[in-house]
């Protein structure tokens, strides 16, 4: 059965699951994959490292003939081009995150770009729709990477942003397989992105530590950093960040290290692995292709299952 909605008709998708953007992750080895699987690809651009990203966006068009989209992580945002950087790419999907949906949206909506905005809370997709983006990421805090430091569940956030908005929905914090995916559609939303189920899939360039690390965490596993500082931010319990955890007046920004001797060179307490709750679900490194055909399949089979029951 395929998938029709209105996020397949928009970003051009045969199923609507968006890897989530992720600094030097989210790039066109683990992207490409995802496209190719039906899915979207996002490059990042959190990383800063603008000519990379352009390199990869050109991969991309030699990996894959499907769509893909970029992400604008606001708050990381050191060229004051990003914008035009992003149209001159040519891409048509755009997701905007940790800032003011103002602030771009407009100029790449001109362009002709679909934007998406991420958002945190009820206000904050209030504020994304009022400045006119066509569709929004809600992310639960479960889910890894940077947050606000008041944090809220997707299965609070969702269907209370879903009450109050019309655009379509990208639900994302806690979606591994297609279950999940059944349930945030139950809640409205109308696709998923997913994080830390990308990062440790098989084509995810980080080092096989954090892999077998995501692969061997409870949910219980993973820490709720500077909740009283921002960003705050979702990670891997280690060493580290469990005495993080017991210093709440410890800007944990400040003792990020490298992120790269962690993400690529295997050293788990280098830096601060973003990671979600859902880690504590995932058991294996599989292959992209093999994550979305069976998320497609539990999704199917997830709604006949509950329709032949209840009705
Ligand atoms: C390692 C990592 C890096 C991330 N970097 C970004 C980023 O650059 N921009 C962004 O919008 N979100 C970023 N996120 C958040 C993800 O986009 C996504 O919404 C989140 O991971 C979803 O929750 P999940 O981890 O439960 O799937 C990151 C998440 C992780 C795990």
């Amino acid at each position: 059965m395929p998938f029709k909605n209105r996020i397949t008709d928009m970003l051009g998708v045969e199923v609507p699951l968006v890897q989530a953007p992720m600094g030097w992750i989210a790039r066109s080895q683990l992207a490409s994959a995802v496209s190719n699987a039906g899915g979207l690809g996002i490059i990042e651009t959190s990383s800063g490292e603008l000519d990379a990203v352009r390199e990869e966006i050109r991969r991309m068009r030699e990996l894959t003939d499907k769509p893909f989209g970029v992400n604008i992580a606001q708050a990381f945002v050191r060229d004051p081009d990003i914008v035009q950087f992003v149209i001159d790419q040519g891409v048509r999907f755009v997701t905007t995150s940790a800032g003011n949906p103002e602030r771009y949206t407009q100029q790449l909506k001109s362009a002709g770009l679909t934007v998406f905005h991420v958002v945190p809370s009820l206000s904050a997709a209030l504020k994304a729709v009022e400045a006119g983006v066509d569709g929004l990421v809600v992310e639960g805090g479960e889910g890894g990477g940077f947050k606000n430091p008041r944090d809220v569940s997707t299965m609070v956030l969702l269907p209370l942003v879903r009450s109050r908005v019309d655009v379509p929905i990208i639900a994302a914090g806690g979606f591994i397989d297609g279950a999940s995916m059944a349930a945030a559609f139950a809640l409205g939303a109308e696709g998923v992105q997913m994080g830390t189920r990308m990062v440790s899939a098989a084509e995810s360039p980080v080092h096989q530590n954090w892999k077998a690390a995501i692969v061997n965490a409870r949910e219980t596993d993973t820490v709720f950093l500077n909740r009283k500082y921002s960003p705050a931010l979702r990670a891997l319990r280690t060493e580290k960040t469990t005495r993080l955890e017991d210093q709440p007046d410890v800007n944990a920004m400040t003792e990020f290290g490298t992120a790269l001797d962690l993400y690529f060179g295997g050293d788990m307490e280098a830096s601060i692995a973003l990671t979600g709750q859902v880690a504590g679900r995932i058991d294996a490194v599989r292959p992209v292709a093999e994550i979305i055909d069976e998320v497609k399949a539990e999704f199917f089979a997830t709604i006949e299952k509950l329709s032949k029951q209840y009705l």
